[in-house]
């Protein structure tokens, strides 16, 4: 194509796509010829002016200086925009039956302890009411799977994470591990899950705020379910009276991870909740990046954010 000089918006469109056409990876060439038609586009549609488009160079100006080993301000920006699970809908297509995976959030943290079956995640948490989560882990033809590795994390009564709690100096809580026995049975001890805001002193907050948003996600409980020869589920369940399951902040609700959680009130004995749920696992199939891959590359990143 010849080189312009009179440029129109379209020419700067044509030229910056030429250049990317030369790129010699397929898979980013796709990328870069996707993201610069659809960034254009985009520019184009909302004739975005010059004052807008400092103001986001400043956002995400923001959004870096927030990040640390504890804050990663981006993926957040991505939970909020729905881009999370777009990603995860496109990368985990479920045959009918498999448990439903929904987002993997910023609060997971590496080194969990392994618990025995019916081992407490919350010795800490004076507040709030225990609850049992117990369940199966099968696979697709309803046969137990032995052996497999329940990863769960959840916030605290306080609606605080572990790593959001200044009191906690560090310490890990309301996490565990927990593996499955022969009738692929597990027993989680607990605290019933509290909705809580998502982090909302940052770029993003001042997003929900001006766009009439709340930051609010119903009640849940985090897990990462895996098992030899199967493929790993990353996913949630919610509790199924909280008021937010309509209006998560983070668009993570499915219909199949929302889970009845019972109160009990046994005369003379302390009222509890019991929560059951089964996870079924697929059969493994190549994946392009395994859960624990990310669980790792975002442990590495908040590292990096520390330094
Ligand atoms: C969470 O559930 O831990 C979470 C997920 C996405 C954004 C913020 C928090
Ligand atoms: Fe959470």
């Amino acid at each position: 194509m010849a080189v312009h000089r009179n440029k129109t918006e379209d020419d700067i469109t044509a030229e910056a796509l030429e250049r990317f056409a030369q790129t010699p990876d397929p898979r980013l060439r796709r990328i870069m010829l996707g993201l610069v038609n659809h960034l254009h586009a985009f520019v184009k549609e909302v004739e975005l002016t010059e004052a807008e488009w400092f103001q986001a160079i400043e956002i995400l100006t923001e959004a870096g200086r927030m990040c640390s080993d504890k804050r990663q301000e981006f993926i957040l920006f991505s939970d909020t925009l729905g881009v999370s699970m777009v990603v995860d809908l496109i990368n985990h297509r479920k045959p009918d039956g498999a448990t439903e995976s929904t987002v993997f959030g910023p609060f997971h943290r590496l080194g969990a302890p392994e618990l025995p079956a019916g081992g407490n995640i919350a010795p800490r948490d004076k507040t709030g009411t225990p609850t049992l989560v117990s369940g199966r882990v099968l696979d697709l033809d309803g046969q137990p799977i032995k052996g497999a590795l329940i990863d769960v994390w959840q916030a605290q009564s306080s609606g605080l994470y572990d790593s959001q709690d200044e009191g906690l100096g560090g310490e890990l809580h309301m996490r565990g591990r927990f593996r499955t026995d022969a009738e692929g049975c597990y027993r989680i001890r607990t605290v019933l899950p509290v909705n809580y805001p998502i982090p909302s002193d940052g770029p993003v907050g001042a997003m929900l705020r001006a766009t009439g948003r709340h930051p609010w996600r119903p009640a849940h409980i985090h897990f990462v379910v895996s098992a030899d020869g199967c493929e790993p589920v990353t996913t949630h369940i919610f509790d199924r009276r909280d008021e937010h399951l309509g209006s998560d902040a983070v668009f993570a609700v499915k219909d199949s991870l929302i889970c009845d959680f019972l109160l009990h009130e046994p005369p003379g004995g302390e009222p509890h909740y019991t929560a059951e749920f089964d996870f079924y696992l697929k059969p493994a199939a190549e994946q392009r990046t395994s859960v624990l891959d990310a669980q790792q590359r975002l442990a590495a990143l908040g590292a990096r954010a520390a330094e």
